[in-house]
């Protein structure tokens, strides 16, 4: 008697349970007409890998209908003057959210200034700097350049940039408007259907903030061994070895455990004689002339060409560089300069079989699971 009850009461229950999802039957029939987004909403949550919660690195809080309104934006070729151009023609997801040429056309056909960087990778996690817990630790800006603070102020310097996309704030909060699917979501974040630049940027922001790339071969190293000194047991020998020549040579800069810098700009002897200042002509400072934010290199293998200019086709191009290529200069870090006579650059003087190793280590940073993760991709019909 009491198990029959038991089992009718659970019955009762599961007829009971009604299904509601994020969107109502109306609004879900209004936004699929424009965008294919399931009913219910994404998880743009981060979760960070063992190896890097261990250094105490602490993930953005990503809201969901935030980032999901970020996504469908950051697809959107409204955001430009002429309907031509998204973030996405310059960040595309199958390169890590950067783009194969070295410089990129904007909405006008004409090319950028510099090389577009790729977006996958913790080096964007705002929240990841200047916490409590890595009060020491540099805090990386945007830009090869740095001038932008914040994603949300680097977006917005992007939509306006008369290269890059060319839209006036304004205009385009009153196109946005027009369109239903935008009424939706900025509602579902928002509670009323308000459209502005702040609005705008801070969407975007939350959705590059949670483009988390931590699926490589290099991770699943990390989380089996937590000591990156360590040889990696799902390592090649080759891998290995061009591990050890990486935080031999490259680590001080680039960070060891590809999750954090330990610098955050440097000048790495590309020129005898700067054509571009970089973050000199941002401060103004002649001492910061000729140096470049040092960027992440998770997914490197797929963001070529390299260097803030696109010079470098190749890895191969690039450890050339490092190993005899680099050119003294006022501004040459340190670190790459000969430790007998600080006039004279470094030469690193790599045999074959170090690059070919240096290249396989570096192949261990891509990460397929991002690249093809749905959540990051092109919301449209
Ligand atoms: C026409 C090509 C183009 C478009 C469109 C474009 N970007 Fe970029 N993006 C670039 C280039 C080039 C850089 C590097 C520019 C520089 O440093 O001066 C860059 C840099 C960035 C950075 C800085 C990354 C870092 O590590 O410092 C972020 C973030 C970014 N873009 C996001 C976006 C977003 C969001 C959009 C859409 C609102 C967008 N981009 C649209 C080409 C583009
Ligand atoms: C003194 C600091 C420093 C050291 C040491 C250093 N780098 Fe760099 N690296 C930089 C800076 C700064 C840039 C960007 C320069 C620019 O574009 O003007 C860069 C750029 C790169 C890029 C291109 C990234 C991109 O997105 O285009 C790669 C790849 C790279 N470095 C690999 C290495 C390797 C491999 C080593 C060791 C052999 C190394 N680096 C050592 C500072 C350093």
């Amino acid at each position: 008697m009491l198990v029959l009850m038991v089992s009718f009461t659970a019955c009762l229950k599961d007829n009971v349970t009604i299904r509601t999802y994020h969107y109502t039957d109306e609004e879900y029939r209004t936004i699929t007409q424009d965008l294919s987004l399931p009913k219910d909403l994404i998880d743009y949550r981060v979760e960070l890998p063992r190896h890097m919660r261990d250094l105490g690195m602490i993930p953005p809080n990503i809201s969901n209908v935030k980032a999901t309104l970020g996504r469908v934006l950051f697809y959107d070729k409204k955001l430009s003057a002429n309907n031509t151009v998204s973030c996405e023609s310059c960040h595309r997801q199958n390169l890590a959210f950067s783009d194969d040429v070295d410089f990129s056309e904007g909405f006008n056909s004409q090319k950028t200034l510099r090389n577009s960087l790729a977006l996958g990778s913790v080096a964007n996690f705002e929240s990841s700097y200047g916490s409590a817990n890595n009060f020491a630790q540099a805090r990386a800006f945007f830009f090869w350049d740095e001038r932008a603070h914040s994603i949300s102020q680097q977006s917005l310097l992007t939509i306006e940039d008369d290269i890059e996309m060319g839209m006036d704030l304004n205009e385009l909060v009153t196109k946005l408007s027009q369109e239903d699917y935008y009424r939706i979501l900025f509602r579902k974040v928002y509670g009323d259907e308000n459209i502005n630049a702040n609005r705008i940027s801070e969407a975007l922001q939350e959705f590059v903030n949670s483009m988390l790339s931590v699926d490589s071969k290099f991770d699943e190293g990390m989380d089996r061994r937590l000591n990156v000194f360590q040889g990696f047991n799902n390592f090649s020998n080759q891998e290995n070895i061009g591990k050890q020549l990486f935080l031999d040579n490259c680590g001080v800069c680039h960070g060891n455990d590809m999750s954090r810098n330990s610098e955050t700009i440097a000048n790495n002897g590309l020129d005898a004689v700067y054509t571009d200042l970089g973050v000199g002509a941002i401060t103004g400072r002649s001492f910061d002339d000729g140096k470049f934010k040092i960027p992440f290199l998770r997914n490197i293998a797929l963001t070529g060409p390299y260097m803030h200019d696109g010079r470098f086709e190749t890895l191969y191009d690039v450890i050339d560089h490092y190993s005899s290529g680099i050119q003294m200069s006022e501004n040459l870090d340190f670190r790459l300069r000969d430790p007998s006579n600080s006039s004279e650059p470094l030469k690193m003087n790599f045999t074959d079989e170090e690059k070919q190793a240096l290249v396989a280590f570096l192949e261990t940073l891509t990460d397929n699971t991002f690249l093809t993760a749905e959540k990051f991709g092109d919301p449209f019909n």
